[in-house]
This record gives structure tokens, sequence and C-alpha cells, in this order.
């Protein structure tokens, strides 16, 4: 029999090591390397793996010659996960989608795989749920159920031999964290196992051209359970986030291969399932009836569309001798530089006044154009005034009092224009020549001009 091999991998950032060491010297964190056994096959199999064009084929060709019509996309049916995943699914490539648990991700994916089964053949595999669990929320649901594969099943390798035979262009895996190889002799939700299945699959993925798309747990800090290695090996990691209190599911790729990160999707969990949100501004936007001081709408620019969030901003008077600084869906870092700008250029003084900030609906900004909104807010709840409802604001600001223009200006204008908003506050050079219709847009400088502006 041939010999096991065995590996040290790093469950953080996925580093491999000859033998075992206390801390990884990659990322260097503590006590994340484990021992991985691979099996004899699997150590071997690893040396066929073969692209996507012209698999098995050895022949070099320029760029050009590369026909691309051999990575068709299909269509999920949700415009919105389309777009995430860079205009539809990659056929033969392997996706992951991340989640807590109650986010929604099987449910997302039986709704998906349901509808594309009507034109294509398509298999869904639960380690999970029992076949009657799933086929009683597919019922629920009324999703078309007369032409969907099922195999409850949480071996890779029968997976395989079934897939082989069934001979489907679309295989979900629910979820990835139960499955188990016979080649690795570690138990199911190792990182040994997790690492080793995801690796086959997305081999076997690649070799028969079947879009394998795998369901992935995340643990409580946001990463993946398991192993981070996953992230390595596959083609696209999409996240789907959300507060099991709040309806709104957003959907963010975090690594694509082919397209763009950052693209946002938006969904909606209600009693027949997921649906999609078409016009995200409209959710989070939902404002009180009553103005209050310290709220203002921004206007953030997501993957490829803008985006209208309101933020919430509570200046307090502290009893602590260090003041907080809370942010919530924002960098406390840039809270932080914001405040010592606004002190130096703005020359307000707030060394004694605790701050907090709130981003509405969990939207989570790590966009620039969001600062000149904050300290406009920033200052509204310090003075206790109330900010008129239909101004927009954004603006990236700089550490000398400078106001920067953001990308997508004209864009974002039109997008707060459409949903009722009157005056603008923007960097001058964002200002268009023409101003959308029944829109004031006002250009500022400096910090200074956006204080007198107000
Ligand atoms: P699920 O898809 O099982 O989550 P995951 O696979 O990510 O763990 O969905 C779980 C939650 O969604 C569950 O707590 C109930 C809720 N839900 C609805 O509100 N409406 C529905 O139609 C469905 C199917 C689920
Ligand atoms: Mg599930």
């Amino acid at each position: 029999m041939a010999k096991n091999k065995t590996a040290y991998v790093c469950t953080e950032c996925g580093q491999d090591f000859p033998r075992w060491q206390g801390q990884c010297s990659a990322c260097n964190e503590w006590n994340t390397i484990t021992e991985v056994r691979l099996g004899a096959a699997t150590a071997g199999r690893s040396g066929s793996f073969s692209g996507y064009a012209g698999a098995g084929s050895s022949e070099v060709k320029t760029l050009d010659q590369i026909d691309l019509n051999e990575v068709p996309r299909i269509p999920s049916g949700f415009a919105e996960l389309d777009r995430v995943l860079g205009g539809g699914i990659v056929a033969g490539s392997a996706i992951l989608i991340g989640g807590h648990p109650g986010a929604g991700k099987s449910t997302l994916l039986l709704q998906t795989l349901c509808q594309l089964a009507e034109t294509l053949p398509a298999l869904y595999v639960t380690g999970e749920e029992s076949l009657q669990q799933v086929a009683m929320r597919a019922v629920r649901l009324g999703l078309p159920t007369g032409k969907l594969k099922m195999l409850s099943e949480t071996n890779v390798d029968t997976i395989c031999d079934v897939a082989l035979k069934e001979q489907p262009k679309i295989i979900v895996i629910d979820s990835i964290q139960v499955m188990h190889i016979s080649d690795v002799q570690s138990s199911p939700g190792s990182v040994a196992q997790v690492r080793e299945s995801a690796a086959f699959l997305t081999r076997f993925a690649k070799q028969n051209n079947i879009a394998i798309i795998m369901v992935g747990h995340v643990t409580k800090d946001g990463s993946l359970a398991g192993p981070k290695v996953l992230e390595h090996c596959i083609d696209c990691s999409v996240m789907f986030e959300g507060d099991s209190d709040s309806r709104y599911r957003t959907l963010r790729s975090h690594k694509n291969r082919f397209g763009a990160i950052n693209e946002l999707g938006v969904f909606a969990m209600t009693e027949r399932g997921l649906r999609e949100v078409a016009n995200p501004s409209a959710i989070f936007l939902s404002r009180a009836d009553e103005a209050a001081s310290g709220s203002l709408v921004m206007v953030v620019w997501e993957g490829t569309r803008p985006l209208l969030v309101e933020l919430q901003v509570l200046v307090d008077h502290s009893a602590l001798s260090n003041p907080r600084r809370i942010a919530v869906g924002m960098d406390s870092n840039r809270l932080a530089m914001l405040l010592a700008v606004m002190h130096r250029h703005g020359g307000l003084q707030m060394a004694d006044q605790d701050v907090f900030v709130n981003v509405v609906g969990g939207v989570k900004v790590t966009e620039t154009s969001a600062d000149l909104t904050l300290l406009l807010a920033m200052l509204s709840s310090f003075r206790g005034e109330v900010l008129p409802r239909d101004l927009v604001v954004f603006g990236e600001v700089g550490l000398s009092g400078e106001i920067r223009p953001v990308p997508n200006g004209q864009e974002r204008l039109v997008e707060a224009a459409k949903h009722g908003f009157r005056r603008a506050v923007v960097p001058i050079a964002n200002v268009p020549k023409k101003a959308p219709p029944g829109m004031e847009v006002i250009g500022v400088r400096k910090l200074s001009e956006a204080l007198a502006a107000l």
C-alpha cells in the first residue's frame, strides 16, 4: 500500500509547512497549524489537475485565439445573484457561499436550483437536512419540484460517482463542513476533511465542466469555519450576510475570478422565501417621519450602482475621562481622524463628548465618500440643529480640511434626485455642468465652506 502523506497547514491563512510549529510564520498566528493527512490517492490525484479551456490538451495559444464561448455563463434566475457573481454562474467553476447559520443559504440555493432545473440538469446534495425537510420547504415555497435531482450524501467520492452518472451541469453541496473523503483519515468537519473535500470537488468541477456551489458556515467572528484554505482553491467566494432580526440579506463577493468584487446583491426574506430587492435605496432609506438632529443621507457607491444610506450620529457630553468613539458600520479609525480634522479645520472641540455613529439598515460603509456626511451629521447632533430632510451629502475629507472629489458623482446625484432629494452638498469637482432636474447642487472646496453652506 502506498505511504500516506502528511502536511501541516495553518487554519488561518492556509500556508503549508513541512513540520509542525507553534506559530505560523506566514500570518504570525499561534496554535493554528494542524496536521493534515492526505491519502496516497488524494495526493496523487492533485497532479492530474487540468484547467478550463481545452482541458487535457497542452496546446499553446495566444489570448485572441482562445474561444470565450468555452466559458459560458448560466443565468441563475436571480439578477442580484448574477450581478454579484459577475454576470451569472460560470460553467465548470467552484463557488463558495458563506454565511451564518440561518442566513438563508439553503433557501437561496434551493430556489435557484429548482428554477434552473427546469432548463438544465441540476443536482442538489444535502448533507445537513433530510430529503423530506428539503422537499417540504420546496413545496411550501411553491417551487417547481419536477426536475431537480436530490441526493442525501456526505461522502465526496459517492457524490462524484453519482454526478458522473447523472451528468448535471450544476451541483449544490450543502454544506462543505459535513463532507468527507475516504482517503483522509480524520473526522468530518476537521480542517483536513474540509480542505481536501473542497479541493477535490473543485478539481472535479473543472475536469467535468460542472459548476459546483458549496455552502460554508462561518464562525462568530465572521470567518469561514475551519479553513481559510477554502478560499484559495475556489473561484468565487460570496458571503450572505444579515441580522437574523432584520429581513434584509446582502450578498457580497469577496473573491471572484470572473468579475469585480464588492458588488452588493440585496434580498428580503419573506414567508415565501427570498425575494430580490431591485431598488435597495428605498429600503435603507426608510426614515422616521419626524426630522431629527444628527441624521443625514449619503450616497455610497456599491460595485456598479449607487445606494442611498442614512447615517446617524449622536454627540453627547461624556462623563468619562476618555470619551467614547463608537462606529457601527464604519471604520472607527476614520472616525477618530475626522474628529481631528473637525477640531483643526472646523474649529469644533469635541474632546469631552461621546460620539456614536450608526449606519442605518446594517449596511457596512467602507467608502471615503461618507467623510463629509459624517462631519456634517456630527455637527448637526452637536449643535442640536435639524438638517433639511431633502439634503444629501457626500465627499472625501482630506487631513488639511480639503474636500476631495469621489468617483461617479453624477450618477450619485441622479440617484438622490430620483428619491426626491432637492439639495446636495458635494465636492466642487463633482458638481455637474447640468444639475439633475429640480436639484440644487452646492460645490464646496474646504470644510469651512461646507459648514458655511449649512
Ligand atoms: P436557511 O436557508 O435554512 O438558512 P441556512 O441554510 O443559511 O442556515 O434559512 C433559515 C431561516 O430563514 C430560517 O430561520 C427561517 C427563515 N425562513 C423564512 O423566514 N421564510 C422562508 O420561506 C424560509 C424557507 C426560511
Ligand atoms: Mg442550511
